[in-house]
């Protein structure tokens, strides 16, 4: 009975109808078993008891060689207990290996009896239990799904697949938890189900690429069973992406002058996106021309680079834009601000602005010469410009305005001096290493007359023989005038004054531009024999300036005059008659000839010489004192009355003379002279003037000789008077040439010693006056008359020529019964 309650239980409701007939059929029929048994039964396990089921003796199985036999060759899967008649399950029984996805299943057995034969049939129907769970074809699913994919886009899964049936088979699906999909599950027309992953929100590959779900299956057994899937979501790239930079400006300083290929900045931009969508290429989007012409963007790296000259001087900044592009064409933009910084590559550039180039000499220190400006296209430090002045010039900068300098002198100029200069300003900036330009001025100092003209020499001599040629040249001077053209232009002229009252310039003359000068008149070394005149030298400025010079002319002698006898008297006759002692001894000084020559020098040095004689060997003549001696002693038998004829010569070239005669008369007793008629020459025609003068010569020599023996016996009273001897003929020794007499201890002659003498004879006859002329410099200062301080004891030495009292020019000496002044 359990067995039906068994069957009943198993038995669906829509077999119902059937089993009830199979019932009735097994009853009455030959027995035919059924029986239902779940799957998968263990071996050995009962299925049912035939020998009971079908009203059989299970003693007589045996017997009767009960035995099953299944349809076919199928394997027995049940067999049956002989002893006890139970049919037992011998192997596993699977029902789905067996039928598979039917609905029943069974299996069909006959038990065949032998003796009596008889047939019956056992059907053994197999339940399914939940012994299988839902599998899918792959253990992984994937997609790849774009992420432009919208949302609600489907994408259909594989079927799970249960081999159970029923509800042990597939009865759902389900899905992990996610973001981005649900599930979708659907029957099929043949009752399966199946399922659908829905996209419910959209994918973004930045965001995540990959998407992995696990799906399950579940069948509806109890207990239930699972299977599950991995679906692995690989989300496909869209352009969905720009390329974004890295900064949305890029700010970068670059020095100018950069060389060529200096990197100035990178520029990157990132795109997102994958593959040639993410293919970042650069461009510069907008650039201007000159900034074109100066850098570069390399298209793959984003690298800016300098292609040309960066002068910061033209531009300091440069704004560009850059843009970023990937594959399709998507772009965006940044800024990239380039600031170029300054290098001191600009030297100060120095303008002259104005100059006076010509500045007087006379121009104060301080005088403003020129402006100058400094610039530097460099900006800040290498800007700031320092300027000086090379060298050593009087000149220098003043700062004025702001890089503005002014030139001025700081010193005096003198064009005879420097009349150029060349200014050398250096400006210097301050950068580093700094800059320095120079720039030469140049300037010339213009004249100014500030000079006059200055003779070569402090004076000038010239010397002219007299007798020259009227407009001969007599000497030269010169001056110069550094000044520059009329400024130094000098002209000569003669300072008017007056030469012996007469004007200069009938004596000389000179010429205006080379300062020769001549003589205008002959000269006469005797009437005078220097003179000085001043020489202007002027120069041709406005207003003139000048300078003076003396000229001394000397005039030298020349032979002209020809000695001239003073004594005896030229003009004489035979009254000048010499008494000669008769008892003159050889030696004793008789006469003497005097001469002068109013030239000077050997001009007028002279000598006597005896030329006739009434007898030759009684006198001789001096050769240069002029004396006349006996050269014997007189005796009786010599001839009373003396003729000598003497020629005086100078020492000239050619020489002059002049002769003239001495009358001497050897007599002691002036009774005798009235034959000195006889002596007298025949030419004489008036006898009796002749004998006046004879008489008064006589007389005059006579008394001279007297005074001159009463003195010199008064003045050396303790000497013995030689003169005595000599009395009628002592002639002192100033009435000789001085030149002559000044013979000094060296034997030279005083060339510049200039002498006149002349005589007079006064209106009385008590004295006689000398007047003699001497020249300044003929005697020397200081020197005074020698004469005995205490009781005239000492001689009066009459042949030195110190008639001097102070060293002033005595004029005129007078010479007194006592005395001897000026
Ligand atoms: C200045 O320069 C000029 C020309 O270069 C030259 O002839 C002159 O001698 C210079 N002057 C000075 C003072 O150096
Ligand atoms: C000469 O000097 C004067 C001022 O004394 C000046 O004015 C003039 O220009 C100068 N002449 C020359 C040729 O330099
Ligand atoms: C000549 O020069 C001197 C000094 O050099 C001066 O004192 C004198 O006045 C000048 N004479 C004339 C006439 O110019």
């Amino acid at each position: 009975m359990d067995y039906y309650r068994m069957i009943s239980k198993r038995l669906s409701h829509s077999n119902w109808i059937f089993w009830i007939a199979f019932f009735i059929h097994l009853r009455y029929c030959h027995g035919d078993l059924s029986y239902s048994i779940p799957e998968e039964m263990k071996r050995g396990a009962v299925i049912g008891n035939l020998a009971k089921d079908l009203g059989l003796d299970a003693r007589t199985l045996s017997v009767r060689k009960a035995r099953i036999d299944s349809e076919g060759n199928r394997k027995h899967l049940c067999e049956i207990h002989l002893q006890t008649g139970d049919l037992v399950i011998a192997e596993r029984i699977d029902r789905e290996q067996l039928c598979g996805s039917r609905a029943s299943c069974s299996i069909k057995y006959e038990l065949v009896l032998e003796n009596p034969l008889e047939l019956h049939r056992i059907t053994v129907q197999l339940q399914d239990i939940n012994d299988n769970s839902p599998r899918f074809p792959e253990d992984e699913i994937n997609f790849e799904i774009g992420e432009s994919a919208v949302k609600g886009a489907r994408f259909p899964l594989d079927e799970a697949h249960d081999s159970d049936i029923g509800r042990n088979g597939i009865q759902g699906y389900s899905l992990e938890t996610n973001n981005y999909f649900i599930l979708a599950v659907h029957s099929n027309s043949d009752g399966g189900k199946y399922s659908e992953l829905v996209l419910d929100k959209e994918l973004d590959r930045e965001q995540q690429r990959e998407v992995t779900l696990l799906l399950t299956a579940s069948d509806g057994g109890a207990p239930q069973r699972s299977g599950t899937a991995t679906i692995h979501v690989t989300v496909l790239d869209a352009n969905d992406n720009l390329p974004v930079f890295s900064q949305p400006v890029y700010q970068v300083t670059l020095p100018e002058n950069s060389p060529a290929g200096t990197v100035a900045v990178i520029v990157s931009a990132i795109d997102a996106d994958e593959g040639a969508n993410g293919e970042v290429t650069y461009y510069f989007s907008r650039i201007s021309d000159e900034a074109a012409r100066l850098f570069f963007i390399d298209k793959v790296s984003g690298e800016i680079k300098v292609i040309g000259p960066i002068d910061y001087e033209e531009e300091s900044n440069y704004e560009l834009r850059v843009q970023a592009k990937d594959g399709a064409g998507l772009a965006s933009i940044a800024k990239v601000v380039i600031d170029i910084t300054d290098v001191n590559d600009n030297a100060p550039v120095i303008l002259i602005k104005s100059l006076n180039d010509q500045i007087p000499e006379n121009a104060v220190p301080g005088t403003e010469v020129g402006i100058i400006s400094v610039q530097d296209k460099d900006s800040d430090g290498n800007k700031q410009v320092r300027c000086a002045i090379q060298g050593n010039v009087p000149f220098k900068l003043n700062q004025s305005i702001k890089n503005y300098f002014s030139l001025v002198t700081t010193a005096e100029l003198d064009r005879e001096f420097l009349d150029d200069y060349n200014i050398t300003i250096t400006a210097t900036d301050e950068g580093n290493p700094p800059l320095t330009s120079s720039k030469i001025l140049h300037l010339s100092v213009s004249d100014i007359n500030d000079n006059p003209p200055v003779f070569e020499e402090q004076s000038y001599s010239a010397y002219v023989t007299e007798n020259n040629k009227p407009d001969s040249s007599v000497c030269s001077v010169t001056a110069r005038d550094p000044d520059w053209r009329q400024n130094g232009t000098v002209f000569y002229s003669l300072l008017p004054s007056e030469v012996n009252g007469v004007p200069v310039s009938s004596y000389l003359s000179i010429n205006g531009d080379t300062g020769v000068i001549h003589a205008v008149r002959p000269f006469d070394y005797e009437q005078f024999r220097s003179f000085k005149v001043q020489v202007v030298a002027r120069d041709n400025g406005s207003p003139p300036l000048s300078s003076n010079v003396t000229v001394s002319v000397f005039i030298t002698d020349e032979n002209d005059n020809s000695p001239q006898i003073l004594y005896p008297t030229p003009e004489g006759n035979s009254f000048m008659t010499e008494m000669v002692p008769k008892a003159a001894l050889s030696g004793s000084l008789v006469s003497k000839v005097i001469a002068v020559d109013a030239d000077s020098g050997q001009n007028a040095w002279l000598s006597y010489q005896i030329v006739k004689s009434t007898d030759p060997g009684l006198f001789t003549i001096g050769l240069h004192s002029g004396e006349i001696r006996a050269q014997r002693d007189i005796s009786e038998s010599d001839s009373m009355k003396q003729n000598l004829v003497i020629s005086v010569k100078d020492n000239g070239q050619p020489s002059l003379s002049t002769t003239c005669a001495v009358y001497l008369l050897i007599s002691d007793n002036l009774a005798e002279v009235p034959e000195l008629k006889d002596m007298s020459y025949e030419e004489s025609n008036s006898k009796l003037t002749s004998y006046l003068i004879i008489a008064l010569v006589s007389v005059s020599t006579f008394f001279l000789t007297f005074i001159i023996l009463i003195i010199a016996v008064r003045l050396c009273h303790r000497r013995k008077p030689r003169l005595l001897f000599d009395g009628a003929v002592a002639i002192p020794s100033a009435y000789l040439p001085p030149n002559y007499a000044d013979i000094d201890g060296t034997g030279t002659l005083r060339s510049t010693y200039n002498y006149d003498a002349y005589m007079t004879t006064g209106s009385r006859t008590s004295d006689f006056k000398f007047v003699t002329s001497y020249n300044d410099n003929t005697l020397p200062s200081g020197t005074t008359l020698k004469r005995s301080p205490v009781d005239n004891s000492d001689c009066l030495n009459f042949t030195s020529l110190d008639f001097i009292e102070n060293g002033s020019k005595c004029s005129t000496l007078i010479f007194d019964s006592d005395d001897l002044h000026c």
